[in-house]
């Protein structure tokens, strides 16, 4: 008993219950603390097991874990939410003998109460600001709800849309993908990590992910250094730099050596080179899946190989707990390798308050606060109206006009309510009266003069035709037809790679039989990833891209059809034209055989059935208004190292409405020391221009901006040649060039 009272004391002094403790450093105190730890107690720091709020992942059964709470035997949950619960379990951990809180994780990847677009979608606006006040709302949210720590944000750069998870990055290019990363660590995390509006982030997954062979989930990736650097590294990097907290893992192997277990990745790159003062947890399960994929014979060789190589955390193998303990007392884990774990991640609980006070994320007037926040809403329709593409509008079809007479809404997505959601989001009991479905956003946006009518027509994957009748005889009855066609929303996200991403079973078929009825067409595709669609595209009069767009959804669409909203999102992925194609994106290579258009077939690099660009290229996004360029002017064509170079043009709004565009600035390395792509992405502006008005739009580029990885991975720019591009997406650009001399 009397030893009892004084570990108490002790943790009470550790964790700051005492004046004079408060003036620790948080580094002291997370020293004083791991001094008490059993290397048992150390080992459960490192543990994440997943409560039973919802499995994200395969489950294990286990009946023991709230007594491993109480035996501190547990560091982290993941899937556990809401004010009372995490209350309940944190006080289980209060039981335990050094009262070490808790930390309660969750996927909020594209909100929590309120769900936000898909983070492709909010990608497609191309608004940094917007992207980051969308991670704000769902850190505060979240973190009313007791949660502490978001699994997100999902960085991995994406070249294949087959692969679900396209969904939930920035999509295909570094340097955008870069700055949306930055953006949402900043949002989640807020003005200071501890504050109680805002949660942990974690920057996922390390590394390479989205390289997955073939698109196929969780596949090997093989890639050169080289490539790892340039194109999937820069957004962990950016992440990094904004403050990320946490790491999370790839289930991949990176070149034949599981991402887990990867100290090249891990040791090297991230707490060596980068040094990262965070914690590294593992993807569900993936320290013992390290079995599976050949590289260890049993848990016990994945624990030792994964704590060895810097995994900090493991999240719900179960090879942590129950080998660690044994690998450090027979020496094959050194106690140093377990102890910087434990200390990263007490850290991180110092700095979230935790020690301070375990419930301080569990309040019930927060909670009320954020629960139905209307300025939550206006920011996520903000985001979805941002998120929309506009991929073609023959003859200004759109946007509607307000006295339209009948309207014919056409598709199995019209009165969809769960489908605006997409993948990663949260059902609530409420959420039919909550989500705006796209017959209620245009049922609120009419008058009544116009008359609107409905039919499914068909399912989302089952091949009836029983509906095409009742579709038929609405779109004859109309003026105009408005159909929503598409993937539900669990057809792109974890483990949802698909070899065929054509608009499933007969929706194409029932867009081809309104066509035949003459009357104008306007479709909009619900996806988590780009689409093939190209008799769509060459044949019905507009089409909008909507994504999955979240609970605003139907106000936003609403806004876009009727142009209250005039569309300005761009493509952050390019659209193939057919799967042999994939994987297409813009910053390729040349080859020492280019084709020099699409009849040019005579021994060059080309597909002899189909051309070699996309169907829509990156950046490709139009307005209802439209956008004319001047040529670039260069405040000079030669750039010195120790200097800059200015490009302007002139973007001038010569169509009918007011309207914003993002000016894209792209360059090419002539000729490196190692070959470089056609072109990269340096910069972009958003400008608003009113109807008639012009505006100049300047980048400066410096030799810092020129800089890539050569043969021997030093980041370093070269002397020579360079073409710059200025326009509205990577294919429809004005051009100059310049010369990077060396001095
Ligand atoms: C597996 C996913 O790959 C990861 O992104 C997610 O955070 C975890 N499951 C937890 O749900």
């Amino acid at each position: 008993m009397k030893q009892a009272a004084c570990i108490l004391f002790l943790v009470m002094l550790a964790g700051g219950l005492n004046v004079s403790a408060q003036k620790k450093t948080i580094a002291q105190r997370v020293d004083s603390v791991l001094r008490l730890m059993t290397l048992e107690e150390k080992v459960g720091q490192m543990n994440q097991y997943n409560g039973d709020w919802e499995a994200t992942g395969p489950i294990t059964k286990d009946g023991d874990k709230q007594n491993q709470i109480r035996r501190g035997m547990l560091g982290s949950m993941l899937n556990v939410t809401g004010v009372e619960h995490t209350r309940q379990l944190q006080q289980m951990a209060m039981q335990s003998r050094l009262k070490i809180p808790l930390l309660f994780g969750q996927d909020i990847i594209h909100g929590y109460r309120t769900t936000f677009p898909i983070p492709l979608a909010e990608a497609a606006s191309w608004d940094i600001e917007t992207i980051r006040q969308s991670a704000r709302v769902a850190g505060k949210e979240a973190a009313a709800a007791g949660v502490h720590w978001t699994f997100a944000p999902m960085v991995d750069i994406a070249r294949d849309p087959r692969w679900g998870r396209v969904m939930e990055g920035a999509g295909e290019d570094p340097y955008l993908g870069s700055l949306i990363a930055a953006a949402r660590v900043k949002g989640f995390q807020g003005r200071h990590l501890g504050d109680t509006d805002a949660v942990m982030a974690c920057a996922k997954h390390f590394a390479a992910y989205g390289a997955a062979i073939g698109g196929r989930d969780y596949n090997s990736v093989d890639m050169s250094l080289r490539s790892l650097w340039e194109y999937y590294l820069p957004p962990f990097k950016a992440a990094l730099d904004a403050g990320a907290a946490t790491f999370m893992n790839s289930f991949n192997d990176l070149n034949g050596i599981p991402a887990t277990a990867n100290s090249y990745l891990l040791r090297g790159v991230l707490k060596g080179k980068w040094k990262f003062k965070g914690f590294v947890v593992s993807d569900w399960g993936s320290v013992g899946e390290m079995i599976n994929h050949g590289y260890v014979k049993d848990n016990y060789e994945a624990a030792r190989a994964a704590a060895i190589a810097g995994c900090d955390m493991d999240m719900e193998s179960r090879s942590y707990i129950k080998n660690l303990v044994t690998l450090v007392k027979v020496g094959k884990v050194p106690l140093t390798v377990v102890d910087e774990a434990v200390r990263r991640i007490l850290t991180k609980k110092f700095e979230m308050g935790l020690f301070d006070d375990p419930f301080r994320y569990c309040n019930d007037a927060r909670a009320a606060k954020e629960w139905d926040n209307p300025a939550n809403l206006a920011t996520a329709k903000k985001m979805a109206e941002k998120s929309i593409v506009l991929l073609k509008n023959a003859g200004g079809l759109l946007p509607l006009s307000r006295t339209t007479k009948t309207i014919a809404l056409i598709g199995p997505f019209i009165k969809a309510v769960r489908d605006n959601l997409g993948f990663w989001s949260y059902e609530w009991p409420d959420d039919s009266s909550r989500i705006v479905t796209t017959w209620a956003g245009v049922s609120k946006k009419v008058g009544d003069g116009t008359t609107l009518l409905y039919a499914r027509g068909c399912g989302v994957t089952d091949s009836s035709r029983a509906g095409f009748a009742g579709a038929l005889a609405a779109a004859q009855n109309a003026d105009v037809v408005v159909m929503q066609v598409g993937e539900a929303r669990d057809m792109s996200g974890e483990a949802k790679s698909r070899s065929s991403i054509r608009l499933p079973a007969v929706q194409e078929d029932l867009i081809k039989a309104i066509q035949a009825t003459g009357k104008p067409i306007v479709v909009m595709i619900n996806a988590g990833r780009p689409l093939i669609f190209n008799w769509v595209a060459d044949n019905v009069g507009a089409i909008l891209y909507t994504w999955w767009l979240g609970t605003t959804a139907g106000d936003a669409i609403a806004d876009v059809l009727f142009g209250d909203y005039n569309p300005s999102g761009h493509l952050p992925m390019s659209f193939p034209r057919a799967e042999g194609q994939i994987p297409v994106y813009y910053n390729h290579f040349s080859t020492g055989r280019p084709a020099k258009n699409d009849s040019d077939l005579y021994y060059v690099s080309a597909y002899t059935d189909l051309p070699n660009d996309p169907k829509f290229p990156f950046g490709f996004g139009l307005s209802y208004t439209n956008f004319s360029y001047s040529d670039i002017r260069l405040s000079s064509a030669v750039l010195r190292p120790d200097q800059s170079i200015t490009a302007t043009v002139t973007v001038t709004n010569t169509g009918k409405m007011d309207g914003e565009e993002t000016v894209q600035l792209y360059i090419r390395d002539l000729v490196g020391s190692v070959v470089r792509p056609v072109r990269e992405l340096k910069g972009f502006q958003q400008v608003s221009l009113r109807r008639g008005e012009k505006k100049t739009v300047s980048f400066t580029i410096k030799p810092d901006d020129l800089r890539f990885y050569n043969d021997k991975l030093e980041y370093k720019f070269e002397p020579g040649d360079f073409r710059l591009y200025i326009g509205g997406n990577s294919r429809d650009v004005r051009e100059a060039a310049f010369l990077l001399k060396a001095d």
